[in-house]
């Protein structure tokens, strides 16, 4: 078999649909389509690999699918300037069918973090090409989705995992700041800044308990997607003390071999994610100790099947092992190959490599 670095290029090669949209996972229906969240990770991934092309052309495709929400984001700006909140419905959606059109579905589908992703993938694929010729392009559908999160980020919406839509989540303000400083690295404008400082000051002031970040806004439990708050996102610094209290809790409530989601999930059972355990071992990689990675690194590889595929998550080491079946028998296996294990693979692989 081919080492899973080349596996993970090749699987998400694979499975870039023509347009340029990546598909969640090719053989799981409910994943039959492009997430911004996954899709904007997998194009970093891919961007660390040298594999720009790829990305540039999710990017391409993301941006023809933000320019067909224009009229839709027109209208909610003048809603909120108006002083009425939309509701769910009238939000963007946080995925669409490979074709780009929108599937409004009973899906927990408000979600603001994959929009901020999506700027940040975009900055950092300018940043690794130096192709700044590509913001210009791209600057109808940069200032619309900007538009659309200076006016909504304060807004109750679900979290990464589609979960719990009636609170704010410090993960997916990581992800709106994250990608509105990094593109504000070209654009260069005051509102943004002010918007992103803005954004850090709530996060520090409303998502802190004992020291520590906070699930969301309102329920101090631990989520391992609080490392996003440094690593890659920036509002605080790996060494941050608050961020540190972070991580130590992540490792005791939350990481086995791999890493949970957090305590109380059940998806699946609540198993252990290839993708979570690169997110701690980038992390530790970003804190300066990278040898504390690379055990990480050899446990996603031993997590690979046969095909050198990646799932979503290891069912070896479950919160609520009695929800793996019904999980199970709803929706058969656990998703693989997930595109965005392999990418956060290739994303652990390549920090570990330049080091
Ligand atoms: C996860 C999301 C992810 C989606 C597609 C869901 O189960 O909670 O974070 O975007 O799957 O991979």
């Amino acid at each position: 078999m081919p080492n899973l670095r080349d596996r993970s290029i090749s699987i998400v090669t694979e499975n870039q649909s023509d347009n340029g949209a990546y598909v969640a996972c090719p053989n799981f229906e409910q994943y039959k389509y492009c997430w911004l969240r996954d899709g904007a990770f997998i194009a970093y991934a891919m961007d660390r690999c040298g594999e720009h092309d790829s990305s540039r052309r999710f990017h391409e495709w993301v941006g023809r699918v933000i320019l067909s929400q224009a009229d839709r984001v027109t209208a909610i700006v003048r809603s909120i300037r108006g002083g009425r909140t939309p509701g769910p419905r009238e939000m963007l959606p946080t995925r669409y069918r490979l074709d780009g059109t929108r599937s409004d579905d009973d899906w927990a589908n408000f979600q603001l973090d994959g929009y901020g992703t999506w700027i940040w993938g975009l900055a950092e694929h300018v940043r690794m090409t130096g192709d700044s010729g590509f913001l210009d392009e791209a600057s109808e559908p940069v200032s619309i989705t900007v538009d659309y999160l200076t006016h909504c980020w304060m807004m109750p919406n679900y979290d990464c995992w589609e979960e719990f839509g009636d609170r704010v989540h410090p993960s997916t303000l990581a992800c709106i700041f994250g990608g509105l400083t990094s593109i504000n690295r070209y654009l260069e404008r005051d509102d943004i800044a002010a918007t992103a400082a803005a954004i850090r000051q709530f996060v520090l002031d409303t998502s802190i308990s004992s020291g520590r970040f906070i699930k969301s806004v309102g329920n101090n439990s631990i989520d391992a997607s609080l490392l996003w708050l440094s690593v890659p996102f920036a509002v605080v610094d790996p060494a941050d003390p608050a961020m540190e209290a972070t991580v130590r809790e992540v490792e005791r409530k939350l990481h086995h071999s791999g890493v949970h989601r957090y305590p109380e999930d059940t998806y699946y059972g609540g198993g252990e994610w290839p993708l979570l355990a690169c997110w701690l071992g980038w992390y530790r990689c970003r804190a300066g100790e990278p040898d504390r990675a690379r055990p990480i690194l050899e446990w996603v590889e031993s997590c690979a099947n046969e095909s050198g595929e990646l799932p979503e998550q290891i069912s070896t080491h479950t919160n609520a092992p009695e929800y793996y079946l019904p999980w199970r028998e709803r929706w058969g296996e656990v998703a693989t190959p997930l595109l965005w294990s392999h990418a956060m693979y290739l994303v652990l692989n390549s920090e570990l490599s330049s080091r």
